[in-house]
């Protein structure tokens, strides 16, 4: 079954019934203020952190996405109405045509009824802290129409999030009130007038207005029903105390064939609803605002462009995965509607993986990250496993937290740096490549000068902060030298404590040889020398100590009693996809070894919605192996289908020149593919999901846990560098794909520092991988193609064979 389609030429989803099976998000805002929105409108918005400015509220766990961000249309002769969103009124889908425009960083909402069009668009102008909503209504009839709008926010009680559920006091402590078009809402507490203040404006003079949630509501009603729709007069009251809304009414009398067209703005900061009232009334301004909306995402989406025959790769490459990977960096984890605010903060594995796969679209924020991951990696090479970067800021921490609601006291170093038992033992390894990809796509080779603090004590350059990440997992190594497992690995779920880790013995390999090319590509040969050493270490441990010859794949781990976790006999937790693909992305093992283990991986891991982490799931509770033991089969790191993992599997695939079964797996995965099986999948086709059921639970199939996942990073790393081979290296810009037998070539226009290379790969002999020439503006080239002139536009022909 299927709830709308992609519209490329738009870079748009376009959702035609509104009765999806579950809401279906967007991410508003591309600098401070954010608006997660479903298709509905229903939502919250939030400045910088969900957790510590929350602008609008939201009820999560709930059957309905509510509240939103409401425009209510009223006839204002009969008394009939509705809301441009298809929710809260609901209006029959047999009288009244929906649709939504999910796009990057905006949503258009369109309702058709009763000879009335109207749409409402919202977006979070650049430059502004404010979404502003795009309203206009026409009447498609034949006779003038007399038509009441007004618009519905509930803001929340306090900037706190959770203190939406559980603080008597915020009911007391914050009150609205209403000057020349804008309701302000202020918390009562809040000593600046930027942060806890906040505003709703509309750019026409309003005739009725209220401050008040529950006048505009009503006693026993809700978001479907308002009293003051209903009557078509909202009730003129703000006041200190209770709940509070942002409610703006205004009647249009509309002739046939006329629209109206009208802006509400939702924001945050004293003065600014009155200033951004003013501007806004200049309607062209709303036009440009949106125009620098589209362009901000055009430049970022034309760094990398694909032109194959598989149509599902072309839309989410294009669009799609990059926009979900850039929505992981902004934004992180914790805002959502599953994780709706609870936490605030960067994870330290998930930061370091989201920016390795945008430094090409998004150099700023790359490098942001990576000084933010560095500023919480303590000394002796660790990362903090959860931490917010504010704690590190040079500028925040001179603020006092009173003075300013969202910067949060910075706790004690007891409180912050833990000891080994809170330490994840892949999480400060993610960051040497991902510095290297940052400086090979920029150039920027100082930054491996550049001096940050540790979080603990001392200070370190970049390069020296690289040494310490690797150093780390070498001194930390359980009784057979491979890397202890600690509180846990990438797996959350999967708690070896002292026993030992596969994937971070092959990630600590991988990781080494980054370096290793970064210091040969510096000169720094005594580097060279040790960290080739330690690779030759930890691979001979690998090979000693993993591999599984009775099943022929790579176990998964070593527990403390010294029990192999992922072995042929054991009738739980066979085989798992995490140590196999990362045997052979690490380039630590054999090719016949790899090729033995990724078939293991299609044997026991395949199915229809992409590989699963493990399989046959767990059903017995076992803590030396951790929390994964206990939770339910089919479910989450216990047999689903996590996603994050399966871009590994691409590459490993890549990497062994299987070019049909990368992208066996590559389509399995791919939402684009189910959009017409939503009655399964329930979730959103433009985002990858966390986890998708496995087929050990009754739901296999559907989809959980959509946008803030770090498949959206590895999903496009692993589709455009190892897939389609368009990668950078020291040396230059490599072309190098891996792609089935039955392409015959594909396209892909790529800027780097800022030259333009065509590439076109031609497949004359129907292989997977394998260079026959490389042309290079007509001029045969070897190996990697050196930065050419900025400005220039290059032709690059690569024909395999
Ligand atoms: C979640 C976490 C991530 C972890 C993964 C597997 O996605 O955010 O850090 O690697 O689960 O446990």
């Amino acid at each position: 079954m299927q709830y709308g389609y992609f519209d490329n030429d738009n870079r748009e989803y376009v959702i035609t019934r509104p009765d999806a099976p579950a809401p279906w998000t967007n991410y508003l805002g591309t600098e401070k203020f954010c608006t997660v929105i479903s298709h509905n409108a229903g939502g919250y918005s939030f400045y910088n952190s969900p957790e510590h400015n929350r602008v609008t509220k939201f009820r999560p766990n709930a059957t309905f996405d509510r509240p939103g961000h409401y425009v209510y249309l009223r006839d204002d002769e009969t008394g009939d109405y509705w809301s441009i969103s298809w929710q809260p009124v609901a209006k029959s889908l047999d009288e009244a045509t929906y649709e939504v425009r999910h796009g990057l960083s905006y949503s258009k909402f369109k309702c058709d009824y009763n000879g009335i069009e109207a749409t409402k668009t919202l977006f979070v102008p650049k430059g502004e802290d404010a979404e502003v909503w795009d309203v206009v209504i026409r009447n498609t009839g034949d006779k003038p129409r007399t038509i009441s709008a007004f618009s519905f926010v509930e803001f929340s009680f306090s900037h706190i999030a959770s203190d939406n559920q559980n603080h008597q006091m915020s009911l007391y402590s914050a009150g609205t009130d209403y000057h020349d078009g804008v309701i302000e809402y202020d918390l009562f507490y809040n000593t600046n007038d930027f942060e806890g203040f906040y505003y709703l404006a509309s750019t026409f003079d309003p005739d009725s207005y209220d401050g008040q949630r529950d006048n505009f509501l009503g006693a026993y009603r809700d978001e479907s029903n308002p009293i003051a729709v209903e009557k078509g007069q909202c009730s003129n009251h703000t006041q200190t105390c209770y709940n509070h809304c942002g409610s703006l009414h205004k009647q249009f009398v509309i002739q046939p064939g006329q629209e109206v067209r009208f802006a509400y703005i939702l924001g945050i900061g004293k003065g600014n609803g009155a200033r951004l009232r003013e501007k806004y009334q200049d309607l062209t301004q709303v036009d440009n605002a949106f125009a620098a909306i589209k362009t901000h995402w055009e430049e970022r989406c034309s760094k990398f462009q694909v032109k194959s025959p598989n149509q599902g790769l072309d839309t989410m490459l294009n669009t799609w995965t990059l926009y979900q990977a850039e929505t992981c960096v902004v934004w992180s984890r914790f805002a959502s509607f599953i994780e709706v605010g609870g936490r605030t903060g960067l994870g330290y594995r998930d930061t370091a993986q989201d920016a390795m796969a945008v430094p090409h679209s998004n150099p700023e924020m790359t490098r942001k990250r990576i000084v933010d991951l560095l500023r919480g990696q303590v000394q002796q090479g660790y990362g903090l496993h959860l931490f917010d970067p504010d704690w590190f800021d040079p500028e925040k921490a001179d603020v006092e937290p009173s003075k300013s609601p969202t910067v949060v006291p910075t706790p004690s170093d007891e409180d912050k740096i833990h000891g080994l038992d809170d330490t994840c033992s892949d999480d400060h390894l993610w960051i040497v490549p991902t510095i290297c990809r940052y400086v090979m796509e920029t150039g920027d080779m100082s930054f491996f000068d550049e001096v940050i603090p540790y979080a603990d004590k001392g200070e370190a350059t970049v390069y020296e902060h690289m040494k310490a990440a690797l150093d780390f997992t070498e001194k930390h190594v359980g009784a057979t030298g491979i890397a202890k497992g600690l509180r846990a690995d990438w797996n959350d779920c999967l708690n070896l404590g002292g026993g030992e880790s596969a994937m971070v013995a092959f990630l600590h390999y991988w990781a080494i040889q980054e370096f290793v090319d970064l210091a040969k590509h510096l000169g720094h040969d005594d580097d060279v020398a040790r960290y080739q050493q330690m690779a030759t270490k930890v691979q001979d441990a690998c090979e000693t100590h993993l591999w599984e010859d009775e099943g022929g794949w790579y176990i998964r781990g070593i527990t403390k009693h010294g029990d192999k976790v992922g072995t042929a006999q054991q009738a739980e937790g066979k085989v798992h996809l995490e140590s196999n693909t990362w045997a052979v992305v690490s380039g630590a093992v054999t090719p016949e070894r790899g090729q033995k283990a990724m078939d293991a991986v299609d044997e026991y891991l395949y199915s229809d919605f992409g590989l699963h982490l493990n399989a046959p799931s767990f059903a017995t509770p076992n803590d030396d192996i951790g929390f994964v033991t206990r939770v339910y089969q089919g479910v989450k790191e216990n047999g689903a289908i996590f996603s994050h993992p399966n871009p590994w599997a691409w590459v490993a695939e890549a990497k062994l020149g299987r070019g049909d079964q990368a992208m066996k797996y590559y389509d399995a995965l791919n939402p684009y593919n189910q959009n017409d099986m939503i009655e399964t999948r329930i979730t959103e086709p433009y985002s990858y999901v966390q986890f998708v059921m496995g087929k050990d639970h009754q739901d296999h199939g559907r989809a959980n846990h959509p946008w803030l996942t770090g498949t959206s990073g590895w999903a496009y790393i692993a589709a455009t560098n190892y897939i389609l081979g368009v990668r950078l290296s020291f040396e230059g810009l490599i072309v190098d794909p891996c792609i089935p037998t039955d392409w015959p070539g594909f396209e892909v226009t790529r800027e780097w520092r800022g030259a333009t290379y065509q590439i076109k790969v031609e497949n004359p002999q129907g292989v997977s991988k394998g260079i026959a020439s490389i042309q290079l503006n007509g001029e045969s080239i070897e190996g990697a193609i050196p930065a050419q002139a900025e400005g220039s536009v290059n032709h690059v022909t690569v024909v395999l064979g």
